[in-house]
């Protein structure tokens, strides 16, 4: 067993660290004030291959380890996870979905654009009435010989209007139950897509959270991902590695508040000496630190057996249960380290706090996962 990580792999995440700290930083407070989107910083993104860490570099993605990604996942999140959800959903379900279940034709027309910066990926799954309950679709995708007539809505689209290349999971034979429904690639532009309402949300306020709507949408039949059937599989199987992704957002936004906490506790004094002094805030930071370990080790865990080939359906599910949690504690502890200077903006904790809570809810509640994890350690 070796915790060591390899130079390239160190070498990654110093370079996200520096993007973060350079690029993502300034502004911060105000993109989330304002809930605007960092379009520009995503672009640069793009085109530093952060968006596409793990494709094939004959698509033109990084050709890097899933270990790669997480730690520049972790490091981007530590600053601005508005803009980690955008390159996680990017990387985890749009690239990785398309080159593992995609046709040569759809890499090679897709890929390039995702992979360069030029184009950003959505992944429409949930609905108004199918959040957790992913087989309940209303969204229907009728089969018309050449093409399939795609009708519905769906909702808390991450990227919802700043991407053009969207994988929509929809119902084309009810009866077949999970096995009567597809993936369609939809761009925008198609007649009948229209962007919705954009959501005002707690937390990830940066990041462009929409409906969408689909009203009649002619999607040609080579726009299907897989064969016909696949659509929840494919669902399934890309959220599996979508997990790693959020669990490593949530691991960064830990980790991000408890260096503020930390940087603050040896700056500020109290009764004569700085708080980390104090034997009340030394050991909340001790708890931090432990728990912040102990979620980087099933995040890696689980970004390893990807990377070796194995099963990490149980250990994604596992790193993002854990995770999160530890994202809500850690930060809810660095406000309280903080003290009165923790409420306010500037301070950054609180945005932190705030974007932790989304780390439970999406890409499966912490429900989903335990559903996931008991499904698997009780199978035998
Ligand atoms: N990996 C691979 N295959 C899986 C799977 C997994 N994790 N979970 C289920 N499957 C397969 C099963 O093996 C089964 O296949 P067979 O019929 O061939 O045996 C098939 O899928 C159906 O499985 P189930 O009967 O177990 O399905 P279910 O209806 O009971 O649902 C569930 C299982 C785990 C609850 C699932 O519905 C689920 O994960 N729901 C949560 C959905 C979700 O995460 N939504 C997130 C939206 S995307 C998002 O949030 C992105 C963003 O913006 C950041």
């Amino acid at each position: 067993m070796n915790f060591k990580l390899t130079e390239e792999q160190q070498a990654v995440k110093d370079a996200a660290r520096d993007f973060a700290q350079s690029e993502l930083l300034e502004g911060v407070i105000e993109r989330d004030t304002e809930q605007r989107f960092p379009a520009q910083q995503v672009r640069q993104m793009g085109e530093l291959g952060f968006m596409s860490m793990m494709v094939d570099p004959k698509y033109g993605g990084g050709g890097m380890d899933t270990i790669s990604y997480v730690l520049a996942m972790e490091e981007i999140s530590k600053i601005d996870a508005s803009a980690s959800v955008s390159m996680s959903v990017n990387n985890s379900l749009v690239c990785w979905g398309l080159e593992k279940f995609g046709s040569e034709e759809q890499k090679q027309k897709y890929l390039p654009r995702l992979c360069s910066g030029e184009a950003i990926g959505a992944f429409c799954l949930s609905e108004p009435e199918a959040g957790s309950d992913a087989t309940s679709q209303v969204t229907e995708a009728i089969d018309k010989g050449d093409h399939y007539l795609l009708n519905g809505t769906k909702n808390w689209i991450t990227n919802g209007n700043s991407a053009s290349i969207y994988l929509v999971i929809a119902q084309t034979d009810r009866e077949k139950g999970h096995r009567g429904i597809n993936c369609l690639i939809v761009e925008k532009g198609m007649e009948g897509f229209v962007v919705g309402k954009k959501e005002d949300k707690l937390g990830i306020r940066g990041s462009d959270t929409h409906m969408l709507s689909f009203t009649d949408v002619k999607v040609p039949k080579e726009n299907r991902v897989g064969e016909d059937g696949f659509g929840f599989k494919f669902a399934m199987g890309t959220l599996n590695g979508g997990r790693i992704g959020i669990a490593a957002q949530a691991l960064g936004i830990a980790a991000g508040a408890y260096e503020l906490a930390l940087k603050y506790s040896k700056e500020r004094k109290t009764f004569g000496k700085p708080i980390s002094e104090h034997q009340a805030i030394a050991f909340k930071l001790a708890d931090m630190a432990t728990k912040i370990e102990a979620a980087r080790h099933l995040v890696y865990k689980a970004a390893w057996l990807k990377d070796e080939g194995e099963d990490y359906s149980e250990a994604s599910a596992m790193a993002k249960l854990y995770a999160s949690e530890v994202a809500m504690d850690v930060t809810v502890e660095a406000v309280q380290v903080h003290g009165g200077y923790g409420y306010v903006k500037e301070y950054h904790v609180e945005r932190l706090m705030r974007d932790a809570k989304i780390t439970q809810i999406y890409e499966g509640t912490s429900e989903i996962q335990k559903i996931v994890i008991s499904r698997s350690i009780l199978k035998d």
